[in-house]
C-alpha cells in the first residue's frame, strides 16, 4: 500500500498520524526531526516494513528516547533481543574492548575467543557442541541442515527424501527456507518455488504430531515452545513433554526454536525448562548478544553435530571474536542479574493487572514471564491503541491485526513496571 504513495504523501500521512493522536500534554513542541527521519527512510529504504511512527535515537535499560528527546518504555525489546536492557554497560564494555583487539578472523583461522565461548555456552546449556551463526534465521536453517544430514547419515533416510515437520503459524524468519515452512500467505506469497520436504501440522496437536512422525523419512520436528510472532500462543501444559516423548519414540530429532522464547524471556532460562525437557537441537539468537550484535547458535550433541564435516556449513562472521565476547557477557548478565526470576515475577504482576482491564477492549491476556500479549476487541483497532500508547510514553507493536505484544526488557524493576502498567491502563480506559 505504501509503495503506491509518493514520499511526500507518506511523510505527511505519518506526521498527520503522529499529530492527530498526540494529546496536548505529551505533544513534542517540534516534530520536524521525526518527520525528516520518516521521510528519508521512506525515500531511500525498501518498503518491507511498516514501523510505528516514532524515530528513536537513544536507549538505556528499559527506556528509549526519540529524536525530539521524548522518553518511552520499550515494550517490544526489539522482538526480545534486548532482554538485558538497552546498551547494558557490561555488554557494551565487552564489545568495545574486543573491537579494539580483534573483531573478525573468519573461520579460516583459530581465534583465542571462539573456544572459550564454545566451552562456556555448551556447559551452560548441557550440549556437547555449538555451531555459531549470526541471525536467528541462520540458526534455524543450520538446525534444518543438521537434521537432514543426521537423517541421511544416522537414520538411513534415502537420499533427498528427508522431511522436516513444522507447526502451523510458526515464524523463523524470511529466507526462502523459512518462508517455505510458513503458513502465512503474507510471508510466502509471491516467492515460490518453495523448499521441498517441509510439512505442516497444527500447533499444540499431539495426535497430528504422532501421525506425522510415523513416516520413516521424517528426520525432525521443529517447534517454538511458545509461538511468539503468531501472537504469544502458549501450548497446553504437558505439550513439550509429550513432544519429547514422541520424537524419542519415533527416532526423530526435536528442534527447539528458542530464538524468541529463550534466554530468560519467559521466566526460565529456556521456555522448555518449565517442562524439564531438552530438545535434540536447541536454537538461540536475539538476546544471545543482548541486542548489540547479531549472534545465533545451534547446540546439539556429537551424534548430530559431527554429521557435518569441514566445508559443509559455515558463515564468514559466525563465531567471530567480537560476537563471542559479546555473547559471553550477555549470558553472564542474564545469570548475574537473575533476569529469569525477575521476568517471572514481573510477568505475574503485569498479567494480573492487565486482566483487570475492561473486556470490551482487551478480550484476552496471555503469556509467560515477560513474553505477553493482549487481544484487542474487534470494535477497536490495535494500531490505534499502539499510537495512543506511544503518545502516552510506551512503545508496543501490533501483530496479526488485533494482538499487541507486551515484552519489556527483563531488567524492568517493580516501580517501572507499575508506571508502565499505569500508562497501559490510562490508554485502554480512554479508548
Ligand atoms: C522464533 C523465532 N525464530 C527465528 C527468528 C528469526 O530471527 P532473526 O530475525 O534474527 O533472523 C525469529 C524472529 O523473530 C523468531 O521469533
Amino acid at each position: 500500500m505504501f509503495s503506491k504513495l509518493s514520499t511526500r504523501g507518506i511523510a505527511s500521512r505519518l506526521s498527520c498520524m503522529a499529530q492527530k493522536s498526540q494529546p496536548k500534554e505529551t505533544s513534542p513542541t517540534n516534530t520536524s526531526r521525526s518527520e525528516a527521519v520518516f521521510a528519508r527512510e521512506q525515500k531511500y529504504g525498501a518498503h518491507n516494513y511498516h514501523p510505528l511512527p516514532v524515530a528513536l535515537s537513544r536507549g538505556e535499560g528499559v527506556h528509549v528516547w526519540d529524536v525530539e528527546g521524548k522518553r518511552y518504555y520499550d515494550y517490544l525489546s526489539a522482538y526480545s533481543a534486548v532482554n538485558q536492557g538497552h546498551c547494558h554497560p557490561k555488554i557494551i564494555q565487552a564489545l568495545t574492548e574486543q573491537s579494539k583487539k580483534l573483531a573478525l578472523t573468519s573461520r579460516a583461522f583459530y581465534s583465542d575467543v571462539l573456544g572459550e565461548y564454545e566451552e562456556y555456552i555448551t556447559k551452560l546449556f548441557g550440549y556437547d557442541k555449538v555451531l555459531p551463526m549470526n541471525t536467528g534465521v541462520e540458526g534455524c536453517e543450520t538446525a534444518c541442515k543438521l537434521a537432514r544430514k543426521w537423517g541421511y547419515v544416522k537414520k538411513q533416510i534415502p537420499e533427498n527424501k528427508a522431511k522436516i515437520i513444522f507447526a502451523r503459524n510458526n515464524f523463523w524468519g524470511r529466507t526462502l527456507a523459512a518462508i517455505s515452512a510458513s503458513s502465512d500467505p503474507s510471508s510466502y506469497g509471491g516467492f515460490g518455488p518453495y523448499m521441498p520436504g517441509f510439512e505442516l501440522i497444527d500447533y499444540n496437536n499431539l495426535e497430528q504430531l504422532e501421525k506425522a512422525l510415523q513416516d520413516p523419512t521424517v528426520c525432525a520436528f521443529m517447534v517454538e515452545p511458545i509461538q511468539g510472532e503468531a501472537g504469544v500462543v502458549v501450548p497446553d501444559e504437558g505439550y513439550l513433554r509429550k513432544v519429547r516423548e514422541l520424537c524419542t519414540k519415533h527416532n526423530v530429532l526435536w528442534i527447539g526454536d528458542e530464538v524468541q522464547t529463550g534466554l530468560a524471556r519467559t521466566g526460565r532460562m529456556l521456555a522448555v525448562d518449565y517442562e524439564e525437557v531438552r530438545p535434540d537441537i536447541l536454537i538461540l539468537g536475539k538476546a544471545l548478544s543482548g541486542g548489540v550484535y547479531p549472534v545465533s547458535a545451534a547446540l546439539c550433541n556429537d551424534e548430530v553435530m559431527l554429521c557435518i564435516k569441514p566445508g559443509e556449513h559455515g558463515s564468514t562472521y559466525g563465531g567471530n571474536p567480537l560476537g563471542c565476547r559479546v555473547a559471553i557477557a550477555a549470558l553472564e548478565v542474564l545469570q548475574e542479574e537473575r533476569l529469569a526470576e525477575n521476568a517471572f515475577k514481573m510477568g505475574q504482576l503485569l498479567r494480573g493487572e492487565l486482566s483487570k482491564l475492561p473486556k470490551e477492549v482487551v478480550s484476552v491476556v496471555r503469556g509467560k514471564g515477560l513474553l505477553n500479549a493482549i487481544v484487542i476487541n474487534s470494535k477497536y483497532d490495535a494500531w490505534d491503541v499502539c499510537l495512543k500508547l506511544r503518545d502516552n510514553g510506551l512503545l508496543a507493536k501490533p501483530t496479526h491485526g488485533d494482538i499487541i505484544r507486551f515484552a519489556p526488557p527483563l531488567v524492568i524493576n517493580e516501580a517501572q513496571m507499575l508506571e508502565s502498567i499505569d500508562i497501559i491502563k490510562k490508554t485502554i480506559l480512554n479508548m
